[in-house]
Protein backbone atom coordinates (compact mmCIF):
# COMPACT_ATOMS: atom_id res chain seq x y z
CA UNK A 1 0.00 0.00 0.00
CA UNK A 2 1.67 3.45 -1.08
CA UNK A 3 2.21 6.41 2.21
CA UNK A 4 1.18 9.16 -0.69
CA UNK A 5 -1.29 11.57 0.44
CA UNK A 6 -1.51 15.04 1.04
CA UNK A 7 0.01 14.67 4.44
CA UNK A 8 2.98 12.81 3.76
CA UNK A 9 3.60 14.75 0.46
CA UNK A 10 3.42 17.97 2.87
CA UNK A 11 6.03 16.84 4.72
CA UNK A 12 8.29 15.25 2.84
CA UNK A 13 8.78 17.74 0.88
CA UNK A 14 9.25 20.28 3.92
CA UNK A 15 12.25 17.35 4.56
CA UNK A 16 13.44 17.83 0.80
CA UNK A 17 13.50 21.44 0.80
CA UNK A 18 16.91 22.35 1.57
CA UNK A 19 17.80 19.59 -1.31
CA UNK A 20 15.41 20.29 -3.76
CA UNK A 21 16.61 23.10 -6.02
CA UNK A 22 20.07 21.06 -6.57
CA UNK A 23 18.24 17.93 -8.04
CA UNK A 24 15.30 19.65 -9.71
CA UNK A 25 16.74 22.64 -11.32
CA UNK A 26 19.65 22.08 -13.47
CA UNK A 27 18.43 18.56 -14.76
CA UNK A 28 15.27 19.73 -15.96
CA UNK A 29 16.33 23.70 -16.92
CA UNK A 30 15.87 23.00 -20.44
CA UNK A 31 12.57 21.47 -20.21
CA UNK A 32 10.78 23.82 -18.07
CA UNK A 33 11.78 26.78 -20.63
CA UNK A 34 10.58 24.33 -23.83
CA UNK A 35 7.83 23.49 -22.06
CA UNK A 36 7.12 27.17 -21.12
CA UNK A 37 7.83 27.97 -24.87
CA UNK A 38 5.52 25.87 -26.05
CA UNK A 39 2.28 27.10 -24.17
CA UNK A 40 2.81 30.81 -26.55
CA UNK A 41 0.75 32.44 -23.55
CA UNK A 42 0.27 36.53 -23.61
CA UNK A 43 2.11 37.75 -21.32
CA UNK A 44 -1.24 39.34 -19.79
CA UNK A 45 -2.42 35.47 -19.50
CA UNK A 46 -3.71 34.39 -15.92
CA UNK A 47 -1.28 31.33 -15.38
CA UNK A 48 -2.10 29.03 -12.89
CA UNK A 49 1.56 27.03 -11.42
CA UNK A 50 0.03 24.38 -9.75
CA UNK A 51 2.21 22.21 -7.06
CA UNK A 52 4.62 25.05 -8.22
CA UNK A 53 7.02 24.32 -5.30
CA UNK A 54 10.32 26.51 -4.80
CA UNK A 55 9.26 28.72 -8.25
CA UNK A 56 12.16 27.24 -10.87
CA UNK A 57 9.81 27.74 -13.60
CA UNK A 58 9.86 31.41 -12.55
CA UNK A 59 12.87 32.64 -14.36
CA UNK A 60 11.28 31.22 -17.55
CA UNK A 61 8.04 33.29 -17.08
CA UNK A 62 9.42 36.79 -16.63
CA UNK A 63 7.34 39.79 -18.29
CA UNK A 64 4.47 37.70 -17.24
CA UNK A 65 1.88 39.97 -14.93
CA UNK A 66 -1.01 37.69 -14.03
CA UNK A 67 0.67 34.16 -12.39
CA UNK A 68 -0.61 32.27 -9.25
CA UNK A 69 1.31 29.78 -7.78
CA UNK A 70 0.07 26.97 -5.52
CA UNK A 71 1.59 24.28 -3.58
CA UNK A 72 0.24 21.92 -0.89
CA UNK A 73 3.77 22.10 1.20
CA UNK A 74 3.81 25.83 3.01
CA UNK A 75 8.04 25.51 3.08
CA UNK A 76 7.64 25.19 -0.85
CA UNK A 77 5.31 28.54 -0.91
CA UNK A 78 7.58 30.50 1.39
CA UNK A 79 11.00 30.21 -1.27
CA UNK A 80 8.59 30.98 -4.16
CA UNK A 81 7.60 33.67 -2.90
CA UNK A 82 11.29 34.74 -2.18
CA UNK A 83 12.56 33.91 -5.94
CA UNK A 84 9.79 35.57 -7.20
CA UNK A 85 10.96 39.01 -4.88
CA UNK A 86 14.40 38.66 -5.85
CA UNK A 87 13.43 37.96 -9.84
CA UNK A 88 11.12 40.86 -9.37
CA UNK A 89 7.86 38.68 -10.87
CA UNK A 90 4.60 39.46 -9.19
CA UNK A 91 2.92 36.43 -8.19
CA UNK A 92 -0.03 35.80 -6.18
CA UNK A 93 1.49 32.33 -4.24
CA UNK A 94 -0.78 30.29 -2.14
CA UNK A 95 -1.07 26.90 0.08
CA UNK A 96 -3.64 25.09 -1.70
CA UNK A 97 -4.66 21.46 -2.46
CA UNK A 98 -3.78 21.05 -6.07
CA UNK A 99 -7.05 18.30 -6.08
CA UNK A 100 -9.60 21.16 -4.40
CA UNK A 101 -8.31 24.47 -5.95
CA UNK A 102 -10.97 27.54 -4.48
CA UNK A 103 -10.49 29.01 -7.67
CA UNK A 104 -14.13 29.95 -10.00
CA UNK A 105 -14.78 28.02 -13.15
CA UNK A 106 -12.82 29.54 -15.94
CA UNK A 107 -10.63 31.56 -14.41
CA UNK A 108 -7.02 30.87 -15.67
CA UNK A 109 -5.93 30.83 -19.50
CA UNK A 110 -3.19 28.77 -18.63
CA UNK A 111 -2.55 26.08 -16.60
CA UNK A 112 1.07 24.83 -15.41
CA UNK A 113 1.17 21.18 -14.39
CA UNK A 114 5.37 20.85 -13.88
CA UNK A 115 6.30 17.26 -11.80
CA UNK A 116 2.85 17.03 -10.40
CA UNK A 117 1.12 14.73 -11.71
CA UNK A 118 3.25 11.88 -11.03
CA UNK A 119 3.58 13.16 -7.29
CA UNK A 120 -0.19 14.66 -6.57
CA UNK A 121 -2.18 11.30 -4.97
CA UNK A 122 -5.06 11.85 -7.05
CA UNK A 123 -4.17 13.04 -10.51
CA UNK A 124 -7.68 12.50 -11.87
CA UNK A 125 -9.26 14.72 -9.17
CA UNK A 126 -6.62 17.16 -10.04
CA UNK A 127 -6.85 17.22 -13.67
CA UNK A 128 -11.12 17.66 -13.42
CA UNK A 129 -10.37 20.59 -11.32
CA UNK A 130 -7.79 21.98 -14.20
CA UNK A 131 -10.74 21.57 -16.65
CA UNK A 132 -12.64 23.36 -14.43
CA UNK A 133 -10.91 26.46 -13.35
CA UNK A 134 -9.37 27.04 -16.82
CA UNK A 135 -11.33 28.76 -19.64
CA UNK A 136 -12.72 27.49 -22.78
CA UNK A 137 -10.07 27.35 -25.59
CA UNK A 138 -7.11 27.33 -22.44
CA UNK A 139 -4.20 25.65 -22.68
CA UNK A 140 -2.70 23.48 -19.82
CA UNK A 141 2.08 22.29 -20.24
CA UNK A 142 2.27 18.73 -18.70
CA UNK A 143 6.05 18.05 -17.69
CA UNK A 144 6.61 14.36 -16.32
CA UNK A 145 7.48 10.70 -16.52
CA UNK A 146 4.26 9.23 -17.80
CA UNK A 147 4.60 5.24 -18.83
CA UNK A 148 3.02 4.79 -22.38
CA UNK A 149 0.02 4.91 -23.10
CA UNK A 150 -1.71 1.61 -23.03
CA UNK A 151 1.41 0.03 -21.81
CA UNK A 152 0.43 -1.84 -18.83
CA UNK A 153 3.64 -1.66 -15.95
CA UNK A 154 5.23 -5.30 -14.81
CA UNK A 155 4.68 -7.08 -11.88
CA UNK A 156 8.22 -5.84 -10.54
CA UNK A 157 7.79 -2.41 -11.87
CA UNK A 158 4.27 -1.77 -9.30
CA UNK A 159 6.37 -3.80 -6.44
CA UNK A 160 9.21 -0.87 -7.06
CA UNK A 161 6.44 1.94 -7.62
CA UNK A 162 5.72 1.15 -3.91
CA UNK A 163 8.87 2.85 -2.70
CA UNK A 164 9.04 4.93 -5.64
CA UNK A 165 5.46 6.53 -5.49
CA UNK A 166 6.24 6.72 -1.93
CA UNK A 167 9.26 8.81 -1.36
CA UNK A 168 9.36 10.32 -5.37
CA UNK A 169 7.12 9.69 -7.76
CA UNK A 170 4.87 7.49 -9.11
CA UNK A 171 6.07 5.26 -12.47
CA UNK A 172 3.36 3.74 -13.70
CA UNK A 173 0.96 6.50 -14.51
CA UNK A 174 -0.50 7.42 -18.22
CA UNK A 175 -1.31 11.11 -19.36
CA UNK A 176 -3.65 9.35 -21.80
CA UNK A 177 -5.65 7.78 -18.96
CA UNK A 178 -5.90 10.28 -17.23
CA UNK A 179 -7.03 12.97 -19.30
CA UNK A 180 -9.31 10.74 -20.53
CA UNK A 181 -11.54 11.90 -17.09
CA UNK A 182 -12.21 15.18 -18.74
CA UNK A 183 -13.06 16.83 -22.37
CA UNK A 184 -9.08 18.25 -22.53
CA UNK A 185 -7.68 17.25 -25.73
CA UNK A 186 -4.09 16.09 -26.33
CA UNK A 187 -2.26 18.44 -28.81
CA UNK A 188 1.22 17.61 -28.38
CA UNK A 189 3.22 14.92 -26.75
CA UNK A 190 6.95 15.17 -26.81
CA UNK A 191 9.48 13.30 -25.35
CA UNK A 192 12.16 15.26 -23.01
CA UNK A 193 14.32 13.83 -20.60
CA UNK A 194 15.58 9.96 -19.72
CA UNK A 195 14.60 9.05 -23.88
CA UNK A 196 11.58 10.35 -23.68
CA UNK A 197 10.13 8.65 -20.03
CA UNK A 198 9.53 12.47 -18.92
CA UNK A 199 7.10 14.23 -21.76
CA UNK A 200 6.19 17.36 -22.64
CA UNK A 201 2.46 17.41 -23.23
CA UNK A 202 0.03 20.43 -24.10
CA UNK A 203 -3.96 19.96 -23.33
CA UNK A 204 -6.30 22.14 -24.62
CA UNK A 205 -9.97 22.61 -23.27
CA UNK A 206 -12.35 22.80 -26.07
CA UNK A 207 -14.52 26.15 -27.10
C1 LIG B 1 8.29 17.24 -7.65
S1 LIG B 1 7.72 18.71 -6.89
C2 LIG B 1 7.49 19.76 -8.33
C3 LIG B 1 7.57 21.22 -8.00
C4 LIG B 1 7.63 22.15 -9.19
N1 LIG B 1 6.44 22.08 -10.00
C5 LIG B 1 8.85 21.90 -10.04
O1 LIG B 1 8.70 21.67 -11.24
O2 LIG B 1 9.95 21.96 -9.50
C6 LIG B 1 6.06 18.33 -6.43
C7 LIG B 1 5.37 19.42 -5.67
O3 LIG B 1 4.00 19.08 -5.55
C8 LIG B 1 3.54 19.52 -4.30
N2 LIG B 1 2.29 18.80 -4.00
C9 LIG B 1 2.14 17.51 -3.65
N3 LIG B 1 0.84 17.23 -3.47
C10 LIG B 1 0.16 18.36 -3.73
C11 LIG B 1 -1.24 18.71 -3.72
N4 LIG B 1 -2.19 17.84 -3.37
N5 LIG B 1 -1.58 19.97 -4.04
C12 LIG B 1 -0.63 20.89 -4.36
N6 LIG B 1 0.68 20.62 -4.37
C13 LIG B 1 1.08 19.38 -4.07
C14 LIG B 1 4.70 19.28 -3.38
O4 LIG B 1 4.62 20.05 -2.19
C15 LIG B 1 5.89 19.66 -4.28
O5 LIG B 1 6.21 21.01 -4.12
Amino acid sequence: MSLNTNTWNRLRYTLYLPVYDLIADRVFRKHRKRSVELLQANPSDAILLLGAGTGLDLPYLQGYTRLTAIDITPGMITKLQQRAERLGIPVDARVMNGQQLIFTDNSFDAVILHLIIAVIPDPVACIREVERVLRPGGTVMVFDKFLPDGQRPSQLRRLFNQVASTLFSDINRSIGDIVSHTTLQVELNEPAALGGTFRIVRLRKPL
